[in-house]
């Protein structure tokens, strides 16, 4: 019998990652703020010349795509917009988590990541359907809706046999059969991870419930969309790994957001295009 955690434990371990940089929060407080101006963002970007250069190389890539070569910040910002260099910013910082093999998961180096620009892409698409003011945002969601995955890596590799038995024994969610064993799932983790990180609370709220958008109480309105997600990134096969398919659809979300199942099959479709960005991406990152 696996070992139950407990939450000193898991945050514990939650420390042990990488923080995202402080430029970051700076971007973040930066574009909350609604007196703030373009040259506010462009300057606090400035400060960190490495996140400056991804974000211009994210700005040009295929996911971001924008007609023309961006070759300045100040470019991009006012092109792309406060909430994209937003995404940009933390999208960039995060890959450097994100860019691991999670064995415990049975996820390569590369699947968690692709598995995020994948979740995001279509949480984002699915946004514009719904709520386009919250396009940026679902991405982000999306992107880090399984951090905790990087947490419980190991736990979830030593009672793996225990977790799967329980998936296929009582028909469970992975994310249920770990809260049985394990005591946490890396839903409430990877929450803990981007409380950690200071992001703001509905991004927190995305990850805590993208397993189950039905307990969420405040800040809703990511929720169903990094469920959704997850639901289309796992079902055109990107980042899929020994959990599987074991992570149902609530089928209330698509009410809530007011989509139909023929925005989750055109979702679906236009992932083709959203793999061959985030293998770009890879690249780009390196
Ligand atoms: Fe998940
Ligand atoms: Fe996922």
């Amino acid at each position: 019998m696996a070992e139950m955690l407990t939450a000193e434990e898991v945050a514990a371990r939650v420390r042990d990652l990488p923080a995202l940089p402080t430029v970051v929060t700076e971007v973040l407080r930066v574009t909350r703020d609604p007196d703030s101006s373009v040259f506010d963002l462009t300057e606090v970007l400035a400060r960190d010349q490495a996140l400056t250069a991804k974000v211009l190389r994210l700005a040009n890539s295929a996911l971001f795509g924008f007609p023309r070569r961006i070759a300045t910040l100040s470019d991009a910002v006012v092109l792309l917009g406060f909430h994209t260099i937003k995404s940009l910013a933390i999208a960039g910082s995060a890959f450097s988590v994100m860019d691991r093999a999670v064995e415990g998961y049975g996820l390569e180096r590369g699947w968690m990541w692709q598995h995020g620009i994948a979740a995001g892409a279509a949480a984002r698409f699915l946004a514009k359907k719904w709520r386009p003011a919250l396009a940026e945002e679902a991405f982000i969601g999306g992107l880090l809706h399984d951090l905790g995955k990087i947490v419980l890596d190991s736990y979830v590799g030593e009672a793996f046999d225990e977790i799967i038995k329980k998936v296929r024994r009582e028909n469970k969610p992975f994310a249920s059969a770990e809260r049985d064993i394990l005591g946490f799932d890396h839903a409430a983790v990877g929450a803990l991870v981007a409380e950690a990180w200071a992001l703001p609370g509905d991004l927190v709220a995305a990850v805590r419930y993208h397993h189950s958008p039905s307990e969420a109480t405040e800040d809703t309105a990511l929720v169903g969309l990094a469920h959704l997600g997850n639901i289309v990134a796992l079902s055109t096969g990107f980042g899929v790994g020994a959990d599987g398919l074991a992570a149902p659809l609530d089928g209330d979300v698509l009410a809530q957001l007011g989509l139909g199942v023929g925005h989750v099959e055109e979702a679906i479709a236009q992932m083709p295009d959203a793999l061959a960005d985030s293998e770009q991406l890879l690249e780009l990152e390196r």
